[in-house]
């Protein structure tokens, strides 16, 4: 049967990604390192924690644990985030709203769905994390493009483009940003660059989305800078975390920390998607802070990621040929490769993969795919070894293209 005249012209426009078909096509292909993943390390995940945890929820809360829940998530876990932004980040927790999200990635689609109309702005960093074009893109946007260096976003750029969008009478509705260790370059906005985003958030009334998935993977004596959403006395900025990279992604717990108003509408929208969050992982994640677990984990993860970048960092110094560079990220799990303006890392997957190495592309960052000489390697999946010798391969694969 023919099922096209069925689905809607938005599923009909909507592309795959370009991750899960790559981890589909080819993770798991016997011999074949795999630096695209982009998944935690399951030696991260605290698995006898929270089997305790699974078991004293049970015991304790279990009608309410395994019942439906209210939209805006359990009430535990709310307070407990509300702590957690105080005591790390600073953000009073009097002043904002928090709504517990099915992943992080829940908050990308409940932002695209509460503020974009067809035609809008929406401002991100190139390059930026592929599933949050691939939620934004649903919603009809017009993405304008700000490039990223070692500082992050480079908000001189995006001054002169807000000033040609508001010359143009453009509708900027927000900047979508991961300031710390961003994916895909490892990289982190400075303190300045936090600032002066936030400047020209009030400045030109849009909205900021500060993405922060990576904050607690450092791997440096000195910390990152603290969330753009600790200045924000405007209420501009919607921030968002999660428990994949602290405890296990496969809970797809996160949260939004934002204005109440805020707060409340994406509680009305989130209704209609999935009525609310797992119940259970969220007073499993509520004990694993109350217990002061996850203060005892965040230096076991970042512990056993430091090593592993090193080893990348490294490896890519010892075999990567003439014309390539790369971030130097110190928290995260992504470095970003860049070779010179002829090669086209799309086009050398397959030999790639027939070398035995797996790579994210760099076209799949941009909306507008420009960018073609590019491409994003994992360190916090393979091990120390396959670090090694799936950037050998890479390479070689680099070699053999003759750029
Ligand atoms: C920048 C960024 N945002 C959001 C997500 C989604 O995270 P979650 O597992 O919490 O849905 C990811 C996942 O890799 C990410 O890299």
């Amino acid at each position: 049967m023919n099922y096209e005249k069925y689905y809607s012209e938005k599923v009909k426009g909507m592309r795959p990604s370009i991750i899960r078909e790559l981890l589909k096509k080819y993770v798991g292909k016997k011999g074949l390192i795999s630096l695209a993943a982009g998944n935690p390390s399951p030696e991260t995940f605290p698995t006898r924690i929270i089997k305790k945890l699974a078991d004293e929820v049970l015991e304790k809360y279990g009608k309410d644990a395994l019942q439906y829940g209210p939209t805006p998530g359990y009430s535990g876990l709310i307070e407990q985030i509300k702590n957690f932004i105080e005591e790390r980040y600073k953000i009073d927790s009097s002043k904002v709203g928090v709504l517990i999200t099915s992943g992080a990635q829940q908050v990308l689609d409940l932002t695209g769905m509460t503020f974009l109309n067809p035609g809008d702005v929406v401002i991100i960093e190139a390059p930026t994390y592929v599933a949050a074009i691939d939620a934004f893109a649903q919603y009809g946007p017009e993405f304008v493009q700000v490039p990223v260096d070692e500082e992050g976003m480079r908000v001189d750029v995006l001054e002169d483009k807000l000033k040609k969008l508001k010359a143009e009478g453009k509708n900027v509705k927000f900047v979508y940003t991961i300031p710390t260790f961003q994916n895909p370059g490892g990289v982190t906005m400075s303190e300045e660059r936090r600032k002066y985003l936030l400047e020209l958030a009030n400045k030109y009334d849009f909205l900021i989305i500060e993405d922060d998935p990576y904050h607690e993977l450092n791997y440096s004596d000195k910390e990152p800078p603290l969330p753009i959403k600790h200045w924000d006395s405007e209420g501009r900025v919607i921030y968002s975390g999660s428990f994949s990279k602290i405890l296990a992604p496969g809970f797809r717990v996160g949260w939004i920390v934002a204005d109440p108003q805020i707060i409340r509408k994406f509680e009305i929208v989130k209704q209609r998607r999935d009525l609310h969050t797992s119940s259970f992982c969220q007073y499993i994640a509520a004990e694993y802070i109350k217990g002061g677990y996850l203060r005892e984990h965040i230096p076991k993860i970042r512990a056993y990621y430091k090593p592993k970048l090193k080893v990348m960092l490294d490896a890519l110094e010892e075999y990567m040929p003439e014309g390539f560079e790369w971030t130097k990220p110190t928290g995260g799990m992504f470095v970003w490769v860049m070779g010179p303006s002829e090669l086209n890392t799309t086009s050398m997957l397959e030999k790639a993969v027939e070398n035995g190495v797996v790579y994210v592309p760099g076209e799949a960052f941009y909306p507008d795919r420009s960018v073609k000489n590019a491409m994003r390697v994992d360190f916090s999946y393979p091990s120390e070894e396959e670090i090694v010798e799936g950037i050998k391969r890479l390479a070689k694969t680099c070699k053999e293209e003759g750029v």
